[in-house]
């Protein structure tokens, strides 16, 4: 059975749901909210440490304004109403990506991120404005800036995820079979499972058996 540290979940089909159902992508975006508090609880039953969830990417900022807006007012009431409840639950929140938002989301994140700094149950990472390639550039540009010899340790000190391990399992829901610019370097060994369902849909059971699956599975890391 192999260990389970690290679950990274590109959580896609919010939009095509909200159509689907309540024809307002934004409704999409809103449900896809109670899916995540479902999988962070059945990920510390799980006694998983990692958990990094993709919640907009560098290249999300193409959506229409209204979209865009939704979503981080999203955000910022998913952290003013929980993150008093997460940290009693232990559970440490780290963003990544690059942290250039509104006055009032910067101090949200900055006081979540403090306030839960010492938890040690679980680490939500979550990747907002995040983009894989302008994180692999800016740590090539530090080391070089710091003309330090280029090698792998030396490269991870300058990455988002310096200190976490990489992800063992990621999921990707919504139907789509691509990284869509997340955690290209960390994902080099990671077992993928795409899933047909969108992110609302995607349940405590699909979470599951997928976990199960992921535990049987030969990890060879290049060996036999
Ligand atoms: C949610 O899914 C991911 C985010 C960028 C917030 P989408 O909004 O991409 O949903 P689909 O893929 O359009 O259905
Ligand atoms: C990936 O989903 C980003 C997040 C889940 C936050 P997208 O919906 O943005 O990906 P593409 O554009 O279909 O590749
Ligand atoms: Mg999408």
């Amino acid at each position: 059975m192999n260990p389970l540290n690290h679950v990274a979940i590109i959580m896609d089909g919010n939009g095509r749901w909200g159509l689907k159902h309540k024809n307002s992508r934004n409704a999409g975006h809103k449900a896809g909210l109670q899916t995540v508090e479902k999988i962070i609880k059945e990920t510390i039953k799980n006694k998983i440490g990692y958990l990094t969830l993709y919640a907009f990417s560098t290249e999300n900022w193409k959506r229409p304004k209204k979209e865009v807006n939704y979503l981080f007012n999203l955000l910022e009431n998913f952290l003013i109403n929980r993150i008093e409840e997460l940290s009693k639950q232990n559970i440490k929140l780290k963003i990544i990506g690059v942290k250039k938002f509104s006055n009032k989301l910067n101090k949200i994140i900055t006081h979540s991120e403090k306030k839960t700094s010492k938890n040690n149950k679980l680490q939500i990472n979550l990747a907002l404005n995040y983009g894989s390639k302008f994180e692999l550039i800016s740590a090539f540009k530090k080391l070089s800036k710091n003309n330090e010899s280029i090698n792998e340790t030396n490269f991870e000190k300058y990455l988002q995820t310096k200190n976490i391990p990489d992800p063992d399992l990621i999921i990707r829901t919504g139907n789509t079979n691509r990284l869509s610019n997340f955690l290209l370097w960390q994902l080099a060994y990671s077992e993928i499972f795409f899933e047909k369902k969108l992110w609302p849909d995607f349940s405590i059971k699909d979470y599951n058996r997928i976990i199960k699956s992921f535990k049987k599975i030969k990890r060879n890391f290049g060996s036999i």
